[in-house]
């Protein structure tokens, strides 16, 4: 198969990486998870670091590096040789990602990395501005959407599922604020790229979107 770039961008808790795992599956290729690259680097240079000056982030960034490994739902990603886990997973990482996304010295390093891993191979690549901005040229766009509401539900069964304390107000809250920084920043804000095919998933399930998603890829690629 030629080598395919699927891109899923859209807000907070929108079931962008159930369905980028999905459809890495169904057309076996690996899926990158890029919120998760925001995630990791927030967590690892801390909190506070968006409030440092250029040159120290650009120094701190010489000392990170992503690899992505496996396939489909096996796809996995690291920093620096160790397998990113779970500890970024909260809502307050998720916020400190969003801190550090705004940085345009964090974007052009991210920007680059995300393009070598996608030169390596077909990808679903996740997250606010693949169509937009990182793989502009990708073979299949979309663009998720819902509720608020709906998605801080859907935010709050994965919490939970992972055991980590979670509150319904707390969550549409912290999502609601991490989308308006998301949208209004000046560098890649999120929005859908002028290709991209939107669908709203506020009442239709998981398996329906699947579906939808993965009609659209195969009528574009063929098979
Ligand atoms: O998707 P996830 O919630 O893991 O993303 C965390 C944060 O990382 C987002 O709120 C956003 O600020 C940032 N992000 C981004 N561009 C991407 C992926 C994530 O700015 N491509």
């Amino acid at each position: 198969m030629e080598r395919i770039v699927v891109t899923l961008d859209g807000p907070a808790g929108v079931g962008k990486s159930s369905m980028a795992r999905e459809l890495s599956e169904a057309l076996a290729i690996p899926y990158l998870d890029t919120g998760a690259m925001f995630r990791a680097v927030a967590w690892k240079l801390g909190e506070g670091s968006w409030d440092w000056d250029e040159e120290r982030l650009r120094a701190a960034l010489k000392d990170v590096s992503f690899e992505l490994h496996g396939s489909g739902g096996s796809s996995g990603l690291s920093l620096n040789g160790a397998l990113i886990g779970d500890e970024i997973r909260s809502e307050r990482v998720g916020m400190w990602a969003s801190n550090v996304a705004r940085l345009p010295v964090v974007r052009e390093y991210m920007k680059a990395a995300q393009r070598a891993i996608g030169e390596r191979s077909s990808l679903v690549a996740e997250g606010r501005d693949m169509g937009s901005v990182v793989f502009p040229r990708a073979t299949v766009k979309f663009f998720l959407d819902a509720d608020v509401r709906e998605r801080a539900r859907r935010r709050y069964e994965q919490l939970r599922e992972m055991n980590e304390p979670a509150d319904m107000d707390d969550l549409a809250e912290s999502i609601r604020a991490r989308d308006e920084q998301d949208r209004n920043r000046a560098v890649a804000p999120l929005r859908p790229a002028e290709d991209a095919v939107l669908v709203d998933t506020t009442h239709i399930n998981k398996e329906q979107v699947a579906a939808l998603l993965l009609s659209a890829v195969r009528e574009r690629v063929g098979g």
